[in-house]
């Protein structure tokens, strides 16, 4: 048996028709499906352990906390963190850029200072810093991408400057799949003492990311792409730079003691940034969905997965009036526009087909910018598609091009 037909029979989601036909999912760059174990945690967390966490002394509230705590440890070792207290429970990806930029920011960047990011960002790695341009008087500075969808070294190191602080950039673009080489840009952003803030959410669900290998000062992902729960992310930072940050949202859980005279003392990291209720069945969930990816090993996975990925590449391309962006090797997306159909006709009419993939400006609205184009069509794989989905992606696009060319 082919071996993502194994792991496809885990995901329950997967068995439905959609418009009458059998789901072809290709959209797991923006969510992906979840396996039962995963769901089956959540719904157990619910139906029989639930209680608040960090809260009370019953038992079921000491016992939620500690499963909580046990799943950091988890993460701390599934991405090689040097200890637990760098982990820190966030939204989502969005969630853990926002919470570095409020609060590096506020330590560490004065008006005049510069920060890097590259013009294939996510919104979410561009708009956080902009903010910053109008609160704080810094500068944005962009690296920009060569046209195969690459970075370029040399580049980085003519933008890098005396009042360059940091440089804020994807491992894995969410658009071209390009993989950037981290390692090397820590590196030369460290010999300038500039820090590096990673966002991973299209790289964490693809290959064994190790914090420590990568040296990077922060590094951010979302469970929902990892096979998680949505409303849960993590958020990696080296504990030292942590210490110097501030507290960015207030409330509960954040505080070692509130005083209404002599005001408030926060707790330590990581949990002086974990204010409020946590999302602690989330959080469960993420626990189980790492179990489950490491049960099955990075290796065969990324093994699988740059197979699938490559005959993705090689059968659009095969297809005439098909124009794919980006480089030739990459982790798990490939996008593309069919001769001069808007990629909203495309996308729809393959929901027809029951195929699901992703269609605009793809929260890249200056990566669209540069290739001179609105939108693309976008088609991710995860381990559960086989190359019988891409088939049907690529026959799908074929007959969208006779009726609509
Ligand atoms: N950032 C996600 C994507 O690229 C939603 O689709």
């Amino acid at each position: 048996m082919e071996q993502a037909a194994i792991w496809r029979d885990d995901f329950p989601a997967l068995t439905q028709e959609v418009n009458n036909r059998p789901l072809v999912y290709l959209d797991s760059a923006a969510s992906a499906q979840k396996p039962l174990s995963v769901i089956e945690s959540v719904s157990q967390f619910y139906r029989h352990e639930y209680a608040a966490v960090h809260r009370g002394i019953h038992t079921l509230s000491a016992q939620a906390t500690e499963h909580m705590e046990l799943v950091r440890d988890k993460v701390c070792t599934f991405i090689n963190a040097s200890q637990r207290e760098e982990i820190i429970f966030v939204n989502g990806t969005t969630h853990g850029i926002n919470l570095i930029a409020n609060t590096f920011g506020k330590q560490h960047l004065a008006q005049g200072d510069e920060i890097i990011i590259s013009e294939m960002e996510h919104h979410a790695n561009i708009v956080p810093w902009q903010m910053l341009e109008h609160t704080l008087g810094i500068k944005v500075v962009v690296w920009q991408i060569e046209n195969d969808g690459s970075l370029c070294l040399d580049k980085l190191r003519a933008l890098i400057t005396s009042r360059t602080r940091l440089l804020a950039i994807a491992h894995v673009s969410n658009v071209l799949g390009t993989v950037n080489p981290i390692q090397e840009i820590t590196s030369l952003a460290h010999q300038f003492g500039v820090k590096v803030l990673v966002d991973g959410a299209q790289a964490i669900m693809h290959q064994h990311v190790d914090v420590q290998a990568l040296n990077c000062d922060f590094y951010v992902f979302s469970g929902h792409k990892l096979y998680g729960p949505t409303g849960i992310g993590v958020l990696y930072g080296k504990k030292a730079l942590l210490d110097t940050l501030p507290p960015w949202e207030g409330g509960g859980s954040m505080i070692q003691n509130v005083d209404l005279e002599h005001g408030t003392s926060y707790n330590r990291v990581p949990w002086r940034f974990e204010a409020g209720s946590p999302n602690v069945a989330g959080i469960i969930g993420l626990g189980q969905a790492i179990d489950y990816l490491l049960n099955i090993g990075f290796e065969q996975i990324h093994q699988y997965e740059t197979m699938l990925v490559n005959y993705l590449y090689k059968q659009l391309q095969s297809i005439p009036s098909v124009h794919i962006y980006g480089p030739e090797v990459r982790a798990g997306v490939v996008a593309f526009n069919l001769g001069e159909l808007h990629a909203f006709d495309v996308g729809s009419f393959l929901d027809k087909y029951g195929v699901a993939i992703r269609t605009g400006h793809h929260c890249a609205q200056p990566l669209m910018k540069h290739y001179g184009v609105t939108s693309m069509c976008r088609a991710s794989i995860a381990i559960y598609n086989t190359q019988q989905d891409i088939d049907t992606l690529v026959t799908s696009l074929k007959r969208i091009q006779t009726l609509l060319g």
